[in-house]
């Protein structure tokens, strides 16, 4: 099969030296994209700017902001069986860019921030590829993750509680539940998130094959 994984933060540019971002390490899904390789299937990966390996015989397309990964993942879609949108892709962005860095000044600032494109939610409803979303939560987990099922048109949502200190953004480990739109959950125990990937990659699997 081929994949089409998404991985890492974006970063949204607030001057030429600055920018907003997020904690996500980019671990999680390299160690899908590795996980997928191992178990036979092509890989593109997309990432945004992380700190990890490149897994061997992945094809990867480095970007930046959210919108790069927008047009990223658009046009790799049409070679894809599965794409994993892993990537804690940002949720908003600077209205405006400045050009030239903004001076330090005594008194308060604010910045506008406008909605970045959300990339699961523009994916074409009739498609010849399963969609997985990601869905990191601090509370109500099995009720956000279903609405995400059902809002962003995904096959199956990961969710896991990034509340915990001991699994999720930046660490080794993770604990995860897998939701799938005919109403089955899978759970997975607190495992490195190498072993967490090679169970995901058997249900995705599963899964497509089902379709
Ligand atoms: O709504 P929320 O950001 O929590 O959803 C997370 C899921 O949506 C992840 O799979 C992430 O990759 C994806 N996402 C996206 N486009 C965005 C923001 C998030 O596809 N602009």
């Amino acid at each position: 099969m081929r994949f089409l994984i998404t991985a890492g933060p974006t970063r949204e540019p607030i001057d030429p030296v600055r920018y907003l971002s997020n904690r996500s390490s980019g671990k999680m899904g390299y160690a899908i994209a590795e996980a997928a390789i191992k178990a036979g299937h092509e890989v593109v990966l997309i990432s945004g700017p992380v700190d990890v390996d490149r897994p061997r015989d992945v094809t990867l397309i480095c970007v930046s902001t959210s919108d790069e990964m927008f047009e990223a993942v658009h046009q790799h879609t049409s070679r894809c069986d599965i794409l994993v949108m892993c990537a804690a892709v940002a949720d908003y962005k600077p209205a405006k860019v400045s050009k030239s860095k903004i001076k330090k000044r005594a008194e308060n600032i604010s910045l506008e921030l406008v909605p970045t494109q959300d990339i699961l939610s523009s994916l074409p409803k009739n498609r010849n590829y399963l969609v997985v979303g990601f869905a990191a939560e601090t509370e109500q987990l099995e009720a956000n993750a279903g609405k995400k099922l059902r809002e962003k048109n995904c096959d199956v949502v990961v969710a896991n509680d990034v509340s915990r200190a001991d699994a999720g953004m930046e660490s080794d480990e993770n604990e995860v539940d897998v939701f799938i739109r005919d109403g089955e959950i899978k759970k997975i125990p607190r495992r490195s998130k190498k072993i967490v990937a090679r169970e995901l990659v058997k249900i995705f699997e599963n899964v497509c094959e089902k379709c």
